[in-house]
């Protein structure tokens, strides 16, 4: 039998770095702004950029379900909308219907994209992912590829 171990932290906010701490609130200030009336289930998203710019993103839902997105591809094809400029790091954070703290665990189709954009040649280094769970605290990987492994690549297709 084979096994794979992720390697992470878990770190209180305090203990963030100040630029990851930074970002961790500007995710929090996206997420106000997050348009969820039918989950109730609230997410922001920062993507900080090479170049020292943050991008927001925050859910975005719709009456036909599957036409919504999700905080992390909306902040992410925000920032590739605009400059090629590599991605250091992006923080998601979320809350439930109450309110209170929620596991902003990036879902697979978000995984999927944060990889596509670690594989550009462009990217020089890894993306770092910090992603606040139910209690607070933060999830911190230095390269997102460890989020998705035996991932589908550009290499697949041949
Ligand atoms: N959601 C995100 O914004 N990011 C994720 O990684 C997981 C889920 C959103 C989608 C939907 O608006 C709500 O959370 C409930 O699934």
């Amino acid at each position: 039998m084979n096994s794979l171990a992720i390697e992470y932290q878990l770190l209180d906010d305090e203990k963030l770095s100040k630029a990851e701490a930074d970002l961790a609130s500007s995710a929090i200030q996206a997420m106000e702004m997050a348009y969820a009336p039918y989950s109730n289930f609230k997410v922001g998203s920062a993507v900080l950029l090479a170049n020292g710019e943050v991008v927001l993103g925050n859910n975005q839902e719709n009456a036909a379900y599957p036409s919504g997105l999700c905080a992390e591809r909306v902040a992410l094809f925000s920032a590739k909308s605009k400059s090629n400029e590599p991605i250091s790091c992006i923080a998601v954070v979320a809350t439930n219907a109450k309110g209170a703290f929620a596991d902003a665990f990036a879902c697979g189709n978000c995984r999927q994209v944060m990889l596509e954009y670690a594989s550009q040649e462009v990217q020089k280094s890894p993306i770092r992912v910090i992603m606040r769970n139910h209690e607070g605290r933060f999830l911190v990987l230095d390269d997102v590829r460890k989020l998705l492994p035996f991932t589908f690549n550009s290499k697949n297709l041949g």
